[in-house]
């Protein structure tokens, strides 16, 4: 009698596992989500680190090591690592189609080779020739830089144990498979199973392995969470919409920093870092018009300037519109109730737009007052006065609280000319620089107001 094989059902936005098939995913709700997988014994949650060796043992017992990384030499790329690559590793890099991920690790790899130690570039997209193609567009033409186009890890193993690289880049993990698991590539089992072996791979060989990821539609690196927990980094590459400019973000790192970002621009020959965003996003600003001020915002350790553009008109609907773009919705709405109720300005009946010049994101509360500004400049239709930066977090009450980083927003506004800032009334005395600036101190929303008005 012919053995029945064992099946299962996964769900391949999710990871969810079923032994029957189902139209719904119950985990995540997707529809029409599962997909049928042979069951194997040797699945990935029945292997792990595991020898016969490994015994517990104390922590003070065990060597420390003095982590060892391979810079790379792009400035912007090394920052978010933490000072580059840790032999060992597994770097996640998700990011859209056409975002410039194949052109980043490809100028990585060949920086790395620049030591002198063999770097192979597995392409699973493109042929040689095509790799060959994009290299010489970057001018990129190191003997230590190997292009392989493969996607069987069986091939790809052989040939990591012939070469013995110590930096393997893989374009892109959706391409690899596994002979002995039945399912496409790109499926949830080949994805788990592909990553994990690498993994494995990178510890015992200790490689640095960087893994190309594509996104799904909504943003996410395609496949379940289940790759971004097995992996040491996860990287995304973003770009700012319909703009020249691209952000690399970090959003998990085992061996470095983990809110940094890297700002690149992708030239004709390449992607080129920019060390001073601030630059790249007060371009072309609209100061002079009302509704517009300058914040400054952090992230990671890094601090620049960007300018808010906000826009209140009257409205001919019976719920006015809010619209915003860089700045969360709900911040919006919440902001508004204050200059409503605290600051009494009567915007209820208004339209109100918002804006981040330049395409970013603003996230922090710190630039709340800058904000709040922006919309009472295009209320009252006044100017915001000239060179002045905003820096505060606005309470319910409507009260001006202190931000953090203070020295390191003002040192950087101060390079750029600026040479007012509205503040809150309590970080007046955590400023430890003395700089040429005039801070004016505010306690609350009304008291900022009223800054507008006087400002002719
Ligand atoms: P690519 O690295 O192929 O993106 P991904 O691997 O994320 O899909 O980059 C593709 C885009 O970048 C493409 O639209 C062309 C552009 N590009 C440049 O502008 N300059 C260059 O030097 C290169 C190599 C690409
Ligand atoms: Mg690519």
């Amino acid at each position: 009698m012919v053995k029945k094989s064992k099946t299962r059902f996964i769900c391949q936005n999710c990871g969810y596992v079923s032994y029957k098939w189902q139209g719904r995913c119950p985990e995540c709700g997707e529809w029409s989500s599962f997909q049928e997988e042979i069951v194997k014994k040797d699945d990935f949650l029945l292997r792990g680190f595991t020898s016969k060796e490994n015994k517990p043992l104390p922590i003070s017992e065990i060597k420390e090591y003095k982590q060892k990384r391979y810079p790379t030499g792009i400035e912007e790329f090394d920052r978010i690592l933490g000072g580059g690559g840790v032999p060992g590793s597994l770097i996640l890099i998700g990011g859209e189609p056409g975002v410039g991920k194949s052109t980043l690790l490809m100028e990585v790899g060949n920086k790395l080779s620049s030591l002198n130690c063999p770097v192979l570039y597995i392409s699973g997209e493109e042929s040689a020739e095509q790799s060959k193609l994009r290299a010489s567009r970057l001018k990129i033409n190191s003997p230590y830089l190997y292009i392989l186009p493969e996607t069987n890890l069986n091939q790809i193993t052989l040939q990591i144990m012939n070469l013995k690289p110590k930096i393997v880049i893989i374009d892109s993990i959706q391409t690899l498979y596994r002979e002995d698991y039945s399912s496409a590539p790109g499926s949830v089992s080949q994805l788990r199973e592909c990553t994990a072996y690498l993994m494995r791979l990178a510890k015992s060989e200790r490689i640095t392995v960087f893994l190309i990821g594509h996104v799904t539609k909504e943003g996410a690196i395609a496949g379940p969470r289940v790759l971004e927990h097995i992996v040491d980094t996860v990287l995304y590459f973003e770009s700012g919409k319909d703009y020249q400019y691209r952000i690399l973000r970090v959003v998990k790192n085992r061996f470095g920093p983990c809110s940094e970002i890297g700002i690149f621009n992708m030239e004709e020959n390449g992607l080129k870092g920019i060390a001073n965003p601030s630059k790249l996003f007060l371009e072309n600003t609209s100061i002079e018009a009302p509704g517009a001020t300058v914040v400054s915002t952090i992230e990671g350790t890094r601090s620049f300037l960007v300018e808010i553009q906000a826009l209140v008109s009257p409205s001919n609907l019976a719920i006015p519109r809010r619209i915003t773009q860089g700045v969360d919705y709900n911040r919006l709405c919440l902001l508004l109730a204050v200059l409503e109720k605290r600051g009494r300005l009567r915007l209820y009946d208004q339209d109100v737009y918002v804006n981040i010049a330049g395409g970013v994101r603003v996230r922090e509360p710190a630039c709340d007052l800058g904000i709040a500004l922006a919309i009472t400049s295009s209320y009252k239709d006044k100017v915001f006065p000239k060179n002045t930066i905003v820096l505060g977090e606005i309470g319910l009450s409507g009260d001006i609280r202190p931000v953090g980083a203070v020295d390191k927003r003002i040192k950087e506004a101060v390079k750029l000319g600026f040479t007012q800032c509205f503040i809150s009334q309590s970080s007046l005395k955590k400023i430890k620089t003395s700089v040429k600036m005039k801070f004016i101190g505010v306690k609350d929303i009304r008291e900022a107001i009223k800054l507008l008005e006087v400002k002719e």
